[in-house]
């Protein structure tokens, strides 16, 4: 046989867009003839698997894709020529890979765009490779390469997980998660964090819900990196708020309240709040305090005083406030001397901070309340505060109006040295 072969009759031979030199030099260097009368023709060599290598041998590599390997060619390329570049049988950009490989997509929603694409060699090698999986650089490499972005920038924190690559979490192909992950928080997270997570909620008593509901761990944190201490996607209140602005109801019936409009409709944050820790007194996670407290508060209205009921104020706030009955310099809910914190709270059937202060934000200043609830009924009744610069007043539905005047302008220290939160207060 020879090129007058595809003159004369293989004409479809030697019209493709690329052709094999070998084809193109001689039929005889792949074909013999077995039979001239039948015109019947065998390989040169025994099997096809063997012909390619007469004249190719591929550079030699750690990882052989298996048809390579075996010297199944042809399933790629077409011995004589072919539309495609390299005597592809196929567009290697689209479907050239997934004739062998459709389950690498499969049916995922979620298919990575290069991969949505069909171009597979983009990152892999189609005959071998160094690396593993037949890429052509390592993996984590190779996803940097296109998404730069991801990696920490100078001054912020990373997420030590990226050191063990980005296939980690993300399937490189496709998955039915957004963002191809593997799977989402929490177990994304847990595969690595299941210790801690345990050690932080196995017996707590109060469990967070944002941390069990699917995709909870990444409103809060950001999965590579982050300006933010501990991976927080963004500031506090924030990435409370993304939540609890609305009303929401906590496993055992109870509604909690829209934290946004709350904050928005009262003017008046408390210190913590302006500065933007929601966690100075509330664990994220999990705890063993009535609404997730880092401290001890009493969910009473009434209670027999101890200091420890209260330890959440007094982590930042000065215990004498309702521990001394007399005295300047210890706030300004004083008559004189007569110490009116202690007077009301130190007893018994004490009031707890509850009865008179807001905790998040008021209208009014020292963030008293507008009003207390009565008896069973839900009934609430206004305390009418007003502050001026000598003392107070109030007439609330527990007892007739009353005043207090200070009698001098000593003011209280409000915040202990080592609060861990500052404040400038919006005292009037
Ligand atoms: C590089 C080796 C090689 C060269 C050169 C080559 N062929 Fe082939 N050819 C093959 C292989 C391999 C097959 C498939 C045989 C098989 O499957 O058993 C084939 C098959 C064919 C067939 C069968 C039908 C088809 O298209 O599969 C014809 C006809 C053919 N070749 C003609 C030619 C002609 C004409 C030339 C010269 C212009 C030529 N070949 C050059 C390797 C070659
Ligand atoms: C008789 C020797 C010979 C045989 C047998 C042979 N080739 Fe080739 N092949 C060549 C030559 C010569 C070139 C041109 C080399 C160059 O351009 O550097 C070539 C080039 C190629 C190219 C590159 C084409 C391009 O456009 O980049 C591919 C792919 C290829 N051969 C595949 C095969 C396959 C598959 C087989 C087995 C079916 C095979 N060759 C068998 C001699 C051969
Ligand atoms: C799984 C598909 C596949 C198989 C099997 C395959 N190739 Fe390729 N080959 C390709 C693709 C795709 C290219 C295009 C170059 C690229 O994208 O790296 C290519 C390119 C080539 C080239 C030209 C460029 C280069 O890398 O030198 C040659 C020669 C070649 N192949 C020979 C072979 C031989 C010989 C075999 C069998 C031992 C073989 N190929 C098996 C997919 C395959
Ligand atoms: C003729 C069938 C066939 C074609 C076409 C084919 N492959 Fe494969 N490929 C296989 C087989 C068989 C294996 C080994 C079993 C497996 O992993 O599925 C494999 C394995 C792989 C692997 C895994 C290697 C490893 O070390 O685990 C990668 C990556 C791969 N192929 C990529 C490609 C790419 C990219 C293409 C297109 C250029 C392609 N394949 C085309 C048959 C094929
Ligand atoms: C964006 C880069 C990229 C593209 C595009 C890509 N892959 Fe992969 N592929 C990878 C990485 C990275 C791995 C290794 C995954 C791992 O280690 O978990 C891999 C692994 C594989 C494996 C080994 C089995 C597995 O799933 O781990 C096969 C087979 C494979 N790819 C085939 C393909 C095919 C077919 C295409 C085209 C449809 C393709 N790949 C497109 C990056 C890519
Ligand atoms: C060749 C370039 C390229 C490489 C390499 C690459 N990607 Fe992509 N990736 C893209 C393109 C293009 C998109 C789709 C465009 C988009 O949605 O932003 C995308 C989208 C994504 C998305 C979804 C983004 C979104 O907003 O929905 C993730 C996650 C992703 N890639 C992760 C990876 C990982 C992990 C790797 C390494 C295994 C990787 N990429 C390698 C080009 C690349
Ligand atoms: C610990 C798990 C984890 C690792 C490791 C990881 N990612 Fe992600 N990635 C995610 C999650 C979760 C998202 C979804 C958006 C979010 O929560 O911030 C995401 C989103 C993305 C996105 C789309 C949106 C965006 O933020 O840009 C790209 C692109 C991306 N990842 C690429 C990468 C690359 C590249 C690497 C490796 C350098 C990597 N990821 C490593 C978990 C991870
Ligand atoms: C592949 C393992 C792995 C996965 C998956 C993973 N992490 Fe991590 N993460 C680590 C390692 C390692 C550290 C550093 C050691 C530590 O603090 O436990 C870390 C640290 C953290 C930190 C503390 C960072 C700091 O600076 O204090 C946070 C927050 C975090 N991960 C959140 C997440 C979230 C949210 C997810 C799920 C989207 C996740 N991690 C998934 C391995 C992982
Ligand atoms: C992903 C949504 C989500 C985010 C983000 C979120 N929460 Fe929540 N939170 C909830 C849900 C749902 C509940 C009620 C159900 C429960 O706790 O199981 C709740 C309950 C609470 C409770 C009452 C707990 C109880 O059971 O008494 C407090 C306090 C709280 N959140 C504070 C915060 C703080 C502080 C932040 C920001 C650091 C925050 N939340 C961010 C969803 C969220
Ligand atoms: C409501 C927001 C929120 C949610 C939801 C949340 N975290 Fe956190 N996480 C935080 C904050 C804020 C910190 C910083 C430490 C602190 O203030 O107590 C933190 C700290 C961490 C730390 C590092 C500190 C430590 O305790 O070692 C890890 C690890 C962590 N979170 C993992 C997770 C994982 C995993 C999930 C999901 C199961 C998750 N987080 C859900 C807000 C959250
Ligand atoms: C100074 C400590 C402190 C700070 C700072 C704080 N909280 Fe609270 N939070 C409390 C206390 C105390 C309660 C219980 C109030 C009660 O029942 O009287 C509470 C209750 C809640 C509740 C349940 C509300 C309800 O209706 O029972 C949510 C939700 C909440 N806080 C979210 C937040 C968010 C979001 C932030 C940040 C904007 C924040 N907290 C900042 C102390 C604080
Ligand atoms: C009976 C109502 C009432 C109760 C109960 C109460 N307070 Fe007050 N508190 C006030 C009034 C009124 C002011 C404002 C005084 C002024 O500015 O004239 C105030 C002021 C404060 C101040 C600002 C500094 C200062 O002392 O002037 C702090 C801090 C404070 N209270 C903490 C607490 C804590 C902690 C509790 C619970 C242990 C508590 N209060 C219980 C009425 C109360
Ligand atoms: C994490 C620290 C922290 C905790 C816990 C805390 N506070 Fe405060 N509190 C502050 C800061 C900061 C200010 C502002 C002080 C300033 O600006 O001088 C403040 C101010 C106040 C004021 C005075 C506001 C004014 O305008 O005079 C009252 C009342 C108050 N807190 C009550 C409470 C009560 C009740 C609790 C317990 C439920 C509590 N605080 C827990 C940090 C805290």
């Amino acid at each position: 046989m020879s090129p007058t072969c595809a003159k004369e009759c293989h004409q479809e031979i030697t019209q493709r867009k690329g052709l094999h030199r070998a084809a193109q030099e001689s039929c005889e260097s792949c074909h013999v003839v077995t039979d001239q009368e039948k015109h019947t023709f065998s390989l040169v060599t025994k099997t096809r698997e063997e012909l390619c290598k007469k004249c190719h041998s591929l550079p030699h590599q750690n990882v052989a894709h298996p048809p390579v390997r075996d010297g199944k060619c042809y399933e790629c390329h077409d011995p004589h020529g072919s539309e495609y570049p390299h005597l592809l049988v196929a567009d290697p950009r689209r479907e050239l890979c997934t004739r062998c490989h459709s389950q690498t997509v499969g049916q995922a929603k979620h298919v990575h765009g290069p991969v949505a694409f069909g171009a597979c060699v983009i990152c892999h090698k189609p005959h071998g490779s160094s690396e593993p999986k037949l890429l052509s650089v390592d993996s984590k490499t190779l996803c940097l390469s296109c998404h730069p972005e991801v990696e920490a920038k100078t001054g912020s924190h990373g997420h030590k997980a990226l050191e063990e690559g980005c296939t980690r979490c993300h399937d490189a192909h496709a998955s039915n998660h957004p963002y191809q992950l593997h799977e989402l928080a929490p177990k994304l997270c847990l595969q690595c964090h299941q210790q801690k997570f345990d050690a932080m909620t196995k017996n707590a008593k109060v469990l967070h819900g944002a941390v069990t509901v699917e995709g909870g761990c990444s409103r809060c944190h950001a999965a590579h990196s982050s300006t933010l201490p501990a991976l927080q996607r963004g500031t506090q209140p924030g990435i409370c708020l993304d939540c609890h602005n609305k009303p929401t109801q906590t496993p055992d019936g109870t509604d909690l309240a829209d934290m946004a409009a709350l904050l928005k409709n009262n003017p008046n944050h408390h210190g913590p709040i302006r500065e933007g820790a929601c966690t100075s007194c509330h664990s994220p996670h999990a705890g063993d305090h009535f609404r997730l407290l880092i401290q001890d508060y009493t969910p009473d209205f009434y209670a027999p005083f101890k200091l420890e009921n209260f330890q959440l104020c007094f982590t930042c706030h000065i215990p004498d406030l309702v521990l001394k009955q007399t005295g300047r310099g210890l706030t300004q809910f004083r008559s004189g001397d007569t110490n009116l914190h202690y007077l009301h709270v130190n007893q018994q059937k004490g009031r707890t901070c509850r009865a008179c202060h807001e905790v998040h934000a008021s209208k009014r200043p020292a963030h008293i309340r507008e009003a207390v609830p009565f008896g069973s009924s839900g009934w609430m009744l206004e305390i009418n505060f007003r502050a001026d610069e000598q003392g107070g007043s109030c007439s609330p539905g527990c007892h007739t109006p009353k005043t207090y005047v200070r009698g001098d302008s000593v003011k209280p220290t409000v915040l202990k040295a080592d609060s861990p939160v500052k404040g400038s207060d919006s005292t009037p």
